[in-house]
């Protein structure tokens, strides 16, 4: 069992924050880029990172990663004059963290940093330090301070973890995570919740699009994020909601999984739906039942390897929500590599190796999200998350933005990126080399 504690932070700034937010009701749609970072992109960094946050939940050591094949970033603005930066989006981690202007480490050399000094709304906070551990063992120490965000029309008081030891493996662009996790560990005050107890939002959900990277070109792709409603033009029908599990937002039952034709058992499964993750991590036997239907597939100490191209495809269903994973985005296409097999790719499907422990929850990430639009719902007590088919015009009773005409709406074009290149020999060297 998880004890969960509502944050003392948090309770002591809502007053503050309820003077401070700069609009009520807003809705704000900020364009999302993607970065690659292939790092650390295999199954033993998702097992440690899957076992980190999960012991993260209950203790003031918050675990966040970004250390993935795909980050998705947002801008966020932070302090009066607003200083910009590009972070991470995460749902599965609570805090908001920035390298601050006297960070030291490798992992703050190259990213843009925050000058506290330099903003009349900074408050550091005392007492309010933070320490997180990421799966490589590298992390980020920092404080917290209050501040103001603006995310797109979005403008509020918030508190940010300023990082003043950041050992973090980033790539250049990527100045800091933005955590969308829901509930508040103890000490962390996740900005949904400062929305929600300042009612800045019309209504108190996200909606994510993830464009989808094509790896083979580096085109830009990107995705919008809606704060305080969904983008109907980017899913088409209804949203369907599958209400989170008591204890951990952003975790849901999963009620089915069908791989081509088959059928594998998911009885008593739930899973945390997760921006900040590339893959998907389920247990070992759900990754060889997965495997033994695609043609193909070889099981090395690595995990599960698959021919980059097939037809088998994937299917979770949550609720009466099914969503496809095509056979393209199972086999990872940035990992297509030569082995002794032949030219391979590496699977999304993975499960713990290194690890003696049995996981509990499987980690459903951007390889299945990507395929879907998903709304994210903290507008009562009972978490809840929505999935619609991609597409356009697609209908909600709630929080309808459309593409950004509605008063109180902004909506920024998605801004043409330079994605990282992908040295395919680095993940290789990597993905062998670091186990
Ligand atoms: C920072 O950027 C420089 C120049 O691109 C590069 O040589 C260096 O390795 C980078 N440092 C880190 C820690 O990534
Ligand atoms: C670094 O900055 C933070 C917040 O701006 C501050 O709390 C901390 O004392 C500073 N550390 C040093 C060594 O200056
Ligand atoms: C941060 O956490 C790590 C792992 O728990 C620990 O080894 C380290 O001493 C901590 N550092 C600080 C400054 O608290
Ligand atoms: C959406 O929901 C409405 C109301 O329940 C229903 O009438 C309609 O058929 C649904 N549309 C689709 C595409 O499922
Ligand atoms: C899967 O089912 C479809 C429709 O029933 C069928 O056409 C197809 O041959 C089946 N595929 C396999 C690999 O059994
Ligand atoms: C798998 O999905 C792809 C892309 O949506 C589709 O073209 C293909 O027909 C699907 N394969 C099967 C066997 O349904
Ligand atoms: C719309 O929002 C209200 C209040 O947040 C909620 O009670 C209702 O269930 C929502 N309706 C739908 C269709 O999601």
């Amino acid at each position: 069992m998880y004890i969960l504690h509502s944050s003392p932070l948090l309770l002591a700034l809502s007053a503050a924050v309820m003077t401070a937010v700069s609009a009520v009701n807003t809705v704000s749609t900020v364009p999302i880029k993607t970065l690659r970072n292939p790092k650390h992109l295999n199954a033993n960094s998702l097992t440690r990172r899957y076992f980190q946050k999960r012991d993260g939940v209950s203790s003031s050591s918050p675990l966040t990663n970004i250390e993935n094949d795909v980050i998705y970033t947002v801008p966020l603005q932070l302090g009066t004059p607003p200083q910009s930066f590009n972070v991470a989006i995460d749902t599965g981690s609570p805090i908001t963290w920035i390298s601050s202007s006297n960070c030291t480490g490798s992992g703050c050399d190259n990213s843009t940093r925050f000058d506290c000094s330099a903003s009349s709304t900074c408050k550091p906070i005392s007492n309010g330090g933070f320490n997180a551990s990421y799966v490589s063992g590298q992390g980020v120490i920092g404080n917290y301070a209050s501040e103001t965000f603006t995310l797109g029309s979005l403008k509020f008081t918030g508190v940010a973890g300023l990082v003043t030891e950041n050992d973090a493996q980033f790539p250049a662009d990527v100045d800091g995570l933005m955590g969308l996790w829901y509930y508040a560990a103890e000490g962390d005050v996740p900005i949904l919740n400062v929305l929600q107890s300042s009612a800045a939002l019309v209504n108190n959900m996200i909606g994510i699009w993830l464009e989808t990277s094509t790896a083979t070109t580096n085109t830009a792709p990107g995705g919008e994020i809606t704060f305080g409603g969904v983008d109907t033009s980017r899913y088409s029908g209804n949203i369907t909601y599958v209400d989170c599990v008591s204890d951990r937002p952003w975790t849901i039952p999963v009620s089915g999984l069908t791989v081509g034709n088959t059928s594998i058992s998911v009885t008593g499964v739930t899973a945390a739906i997760d921006t900040g993750t590339t893959a998907l991590l389920v247990p070992e036997t759900v990754a060889n039942a997965i495997h033994a239907v695609i043609p193909g597939a070889v099981n090395t100490d690595q995990g599960w390897f698959i021919p980059c191209s097939g037809n088998t495809n994937t299917t979770f269903q949550f609720g009466t929500f099914k969503g496809v994973i095509p056979y393209s985005m199972l086999a990872i296409q940035s990992t297509a590599q030569n082995t002794d097999q032949g030219n391979f790719c590496l699977s999304a499907a993975m499960y713990p190796t290194g690890e003696t422990e049995t996981i509990e929850q499987w980690l459903v990430g951007d390889a299945f999200l990507k395929n879907v639009y998903s709304v994210f719902d903290f507008s009562s007590s009972t978490t809840r998350i929505g999935f619609a088919q991609l597409g356009s015009g697609g209908t909600s009773s709630n929080g309808t933005v459309g593409s950004g005409s509605t008063a109180n709406a902004a909506t920024w074009t998605i801004p043409s990126t330079t994605v990282m290149a992908l040295q395919a020999l680095s993940v290789v060297s990597i993905l062998f080399a670091a186990l």
